[in-house]
Parts: structure tokens; C-alpha cells; sequence
């Protein structure tokens, strides 16, 4: 079972962590350095097409230039959920007593996140690309989640973003093979995350036990229905027109079903899914979009 702290205490253990440990990417990211030649943007083995005979065909070049622009698409992906997670957290704010711990978190977590979203933007413009929009089938309707997902949802869909990203960023830490650019952003984000993600985890905990079935039904399908979109906007078709391959939207649908990049996702996931899982939020229905995404095998 989920081991859960009174709410206050973790609110200011986590104050405490965050005096101590913060960045400030405009100061902590040598933002002249030249890109490093040669070097992939993400580790090889995250890149969606790995392990399939079109990236055994490509030549080196174009893996790089693939592999930078999943980066562009991963942190545009980003910046977008980071809008919407800071507009979940600011609406908290507004109904609670500011002087709380908790409500202090919530704030320092904003401005975590705001930092972040302008570390990400400047990284797309350090390498010379642009960021990746959604559509508007997309856009327009996800411009209501922050009136719509209040406590419990709200912390869910705010651990779908930073979990799997989280998983996949700490990978990039560990390999020296990528731009050094790159990894010194991760290292900023995998740790203000793990703050972000022990906040959510304990809050959500929280909120199950005090609401009755409706609000656990819709909680399920929030996380699942959030897995799913996350995992196709990953794969967005865009990403491999700009990286010049042929007919973008079939090499999506074989990303989609590369059993190597739906190991690294399941991998990646694991975690998260084992959590959820304990607090009852992987069942019924719900539970076949999880393998649809494909972060369940
Ligand atoms: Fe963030
Ligand atoms: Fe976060």
C-alpha cells in the first residue's frame, strides 16, 4: 500500500528541499556553448524508430536530425502540459488558505514549472527549430482541463506528464553520448520533478479516500484516456516529415507498433503504473486503453 504523510509536514519537507535545491536555467545553462558535432539529442535507444529496419537504414545524420527533433516534439509536448499544469495548481490556489504549507508548495511548484517551460522553449530555439503545435481538435477542447480537472483527476493527469517523462529524462543523465546541452536541462528538470511528483502522489492518496466511486470512475478514466495521449503525441507524424523520411504518417504507425519502443514506454511507466495500480485506478474498461497506449504490455 501506498505509504501517505500528513499533508502539511510533506508540504514543508518539501519547501525545505526546494530552498535547497532549485535552479535557475538563465544562470545554471551555459547557454553559449557551441552543440557538440555528431552527438544524438536523446539516447539512441529512446529515439521511436530504434530497433526497426528504417533505422537500420538510416544513415547517421538523419538519425541525429530524428532524434532531435523527437527532443523538440518531447519538450513542446512539454511546455504545453506545463501551461496546463500551472493553471490546475494556480485555480487550487485560489479557493485555499495561502499561508498553508500545502498552498505554498503549490506555488513554488508554478514557479518550478515556469522555469522550465521557458528552459524548454529556449532549448528549441538554441537548436534552431521550432516548437511543435497541437491541432485544434486538440488544443481548443484541452483549454477547458483546468476548469474540468479539479483534486483527484487533477493529480493524476499531472502524473502521467511528469512520471513518464521523468523515467525517460533520467536516461538522458546517464548517457554521455548526447549533447551535453541536453543533459544539463534533464538534470534541472529530473530534479525539481521528483519534488513535483511526491506532492501529486500523496495529494491524490488523499483525495480518493474522502470522494465515493464517481469521482474514482472518472479519475480512471482521466489516467488512462491522459496515457493514451501521451503516448500518440509522441509519435506525432510532423516529427518525421521534418526529419525528412517519406510518407510521414506510416512511419508513425510503425513507431506505434515497434515492440522496442513499447518496451522502453513500459518501461519507462512501470513505476507509475505499479503506484496507480495499488490505488486502484487501473480497472475495467480503462484498463484497455492502458495496453492501446501501449505503456502496459
Ligand atoms: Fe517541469
Ligand atoms: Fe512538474
Amino acid at each position: 500500500m501506498v505509504k501517505i504523510g500528513d499533508r502539511e509536514r510533506t508540504a514543508e519537507r518539501l519547501l525545505q528541499s526546494s530552498a535547497k535545491l532549485s535552479y535557475d536555467p538563465l544562470v545554471d545553462v551555459d547557454w553559449n556553448a557551441p552543440l557538440a558535432d555528431g552527438k544524438l539529442f536523446i539516447p539512441e535507444r529512446t529515439v521511436s524508430l530504434y530497433g526497426t529496419d528504417l533505422w537500420r537504414r538510416m544513415s547517421h545524420e538523419q538519425r541525429i536530425e530524428l532524434s532531435k527533433q523527437e527532443m523538440v516534439n518531447t519538450v513542446s509536448v512539454g511546455i504545453w502540459f506545463e501551461v496546463i499544469l500551472m493553471q490546475m495548481l494556480l485555480r487550487m490556489a485560489y479557493h485555499r488558505d495561502p499561508t498553508t504549507g500545502h498552498v505554498r508548495y503549490a506555488l513554488t511548484e508554478i514557479a518550478d514549472e515556469c522555469r522550465h517551460s521557458t528552459m524548454f522553449a529556449m532549448l528549441i530555439d538554441k537548436v534552431g527549430e521550432t516548437p511543435y503545435r497541437n491541432g485544434w481538435l486538440l488544443q481548443k477542447p484541452a483549454h477547458a482541463l483546468p476548469l474540468i480537472l479539479r483534486g483527484a483527476p487533477m493529480w493524476v493527469a499531472t502524473l502521467i506528464g511528469e512520471e513518464i517523462f521523468d523515467a525517460i529524462q533520467r536516461e538522458h543523465l546517464q548517457d554521455e553520448s548526447i549533447q551535453p546541452l541536453v543533459r544539463a536541462i534533464m538534470r534541472i528538470h529530473v530534479t525539481e520533478e521528483a519534488r513535483h511528483v511526491r506532492y501529486a502522489r500523496e495529494d491524490l492518496i488523499r483525495q480518493l479516500d474522502r470522494r465515493g466511486w464517481p469521482t474514482r470512475e472518472f479519475t480512471r478514466d482521466v489516467v488512462a484516456i491522459g496515457a493514451l495521449l501521451l503516448s500518440r503525441l509522441l509519435v506525432r507524424p510532423e516529427q518525421y516529415a521534418r526529419a525528412g523520411l517519406a510518407e510521414p504518417r506510416k512511419v508513425a504507425a510503425l513507431a506505434r507498433a515497434n515492440p522496442h519502443r513499447r518496451e522502453v514506454l513500459t518501461e519507462a511507466s512501470g513505476r507509475l503504473v505499479r503506484f496507480l495500480d495499488d490505488a486502484g485506478l487501473i480497472a475495467g474498461p480503462s484498463k484497455m486503453l492502458w495496453r492501446r497506449a501501449g505503456v502496459m504490455l
